[in-house]
């Protein structure tokens, strides 16, 4: 008996604070004509001081969970892919773990940059195809905003803040996901990266005075780079998946600049319609732009159950990969989940636990003593 991974949730969350290219060429040296034709970039969204990884995962990954009908509960497994985790540790996944209430849930995050939510997605596949888990809530995010160079104007203009976020569950039903392909190639690791507060450069003084907590970027490189992956990877998927081109009724790709997308639509001999294009509105969200693409694919109904779609990313490590899939699109009508009771018994839980720890603290050293 076969077991195949759905889709059968999804959604996205993106802070409400938008920042336009006039604001920034209000920074740094640029203009919006500039920005616009370069990378198809109009204006991006920014977090604000409440909003974090965290914060934009959990609710990303909660209006799956509403789409797909599926308790928090019953999550056997919850990745987060962020270049912009909450900590160093603990793992922003156990961070989103708790605000959701997936008290059953395994959690920890994956780091593949921009590619890192086709990585967790054929991940979280892989695991339900095999029997170990029954449901999967992967989930990409970032707040790229907090390690931006806001002086820097090769980077600063790119990039912007926001979640996705699929649900993923077992069925006997043929279908779901078809094939993947995921590559690394470190030798190109110095040409997109943040250098410093990790282990070869911990935090310091000097650190932060050479800006090595901040992205850091080659851009021609890294363009000449993608423009050579991105439809090779969309191609392999689709031989693995035993489909043609022709039988793929969309390509969504990493939102990273238009001319990245439009040459692989050139490579792949399809037409631009075929694509989800949505950079202009958020710029690049690195890991989180294809799950917010796909969703917003969806409300503008151009998803319909049964369609082939391929789904294409690559970035930072150097890392490149795609995924092909049958959309299951909604399950018939269940009854409805109510979120909000399972986020409030899980900060209840949080909080009974934290207070359990204190006390069994005290009573230790107690006992100790006496
Ligand atoms: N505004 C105005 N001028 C700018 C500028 C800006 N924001 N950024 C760079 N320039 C200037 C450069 O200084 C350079 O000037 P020069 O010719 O006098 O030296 C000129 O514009 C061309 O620079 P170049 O770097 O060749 O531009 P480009 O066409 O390659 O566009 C990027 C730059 C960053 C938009 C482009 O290389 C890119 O998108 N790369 C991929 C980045 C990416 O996708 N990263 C994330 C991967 S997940």
């Amino acid at each position: 008996m076969s077991v195949y991974a759905h889709v059968t949730g999804w959604g996205m969350a993106v802070p409400d604070k938008i920042l336009t290219n006039d604001a920034i060429a209000s920074m740094v040296e640029t203009s919006d004509e500039w920005i616009r034709t370069r990378t198809g970039v109009r204006e991006r969204r920014i977090a604000n001081d409440e909003e974090s990884t965290a914060s934009l995962a959990a609710k990303a990954g909660m209006k799956a969970l509403v789409k797909a009908q599926l308790k928090p509960t019953d999550v056997d497994l919850i990745i987060v892919s962020t270049s912009s985790p909450e900590y160093l540790f603990p793992s922003t996944a156990s961070i989103v773990q708790n605000k959701i209430g997936a008290s059953n849930a395994a959690a920890f995050d994956l780091s593949a940059a921009c590619t890192g939510f086709i990585y967790a997605l054929d991940l979280a596949a892989q695991t339900l195809k095999t029997g170990a888990n029954k449901s999967a809530l992967v989930i990409g995010a970032e707040t790229l905003s907090r390690i931006v160079n806001w002086t820097d104007r090769n980077t600063c203009i790119l990039f912007g803040d926001g979640a996705g976020a699929f649900v993923l569950q077992a069925s006997e039903e043929p279908g779901g996901m078809l094939s993947s392909y995921l590559r690394s190639d470190g030798s190109g690791a110095e040409l997109l990266m943040v250098p410093g507060g990790g282990s070869r450069n911990p935090a310091s003084l000097d650190t932060v005075k050479q800006g090595k907590h901040f992205i850091q970027m080659n851009g021609r490189e890294v363009f000449r780079f993608a423009t050579r992956v991105m439809s090779r990877a969309t191609k392999e998927v689709i031989e693995r998946a035993n489909l043609g081109i022709n039988d793929i009724s969309l390509v969504i790709p990493h939102q990273a600049n238009i001319r990245i997308i439009e040459a692989a639509a050139k490579g792949l001999k399809l037409p631009k319609e075929r694509f989800v294009i949505n950079i202009g509105r958020y710029g690049n969200t690195s890991t989180a732009s294809i799950p917010i693409a796909v969703s917003e694919a969806f409300e503008d109904g151009r998803l319909q159950a049964g369609d082939h779609i391929v789904l294409v990313g690559f970035g930072a490590g150097l890392t490149w990969g795609a995924v092909a899939l049958t959309w299951t699109g909604p399950l018939p009508e269940r009854e409805e989940v109510d979120i909000r009771r399972y986020q409030l018994m899980g900060r209840i839980r949080g909080f009974v636990m934290r207070w359990i720890r204190r006390i069994e603290g005290v009573m230790h050293r107690w006992t100790r003593r006496y």
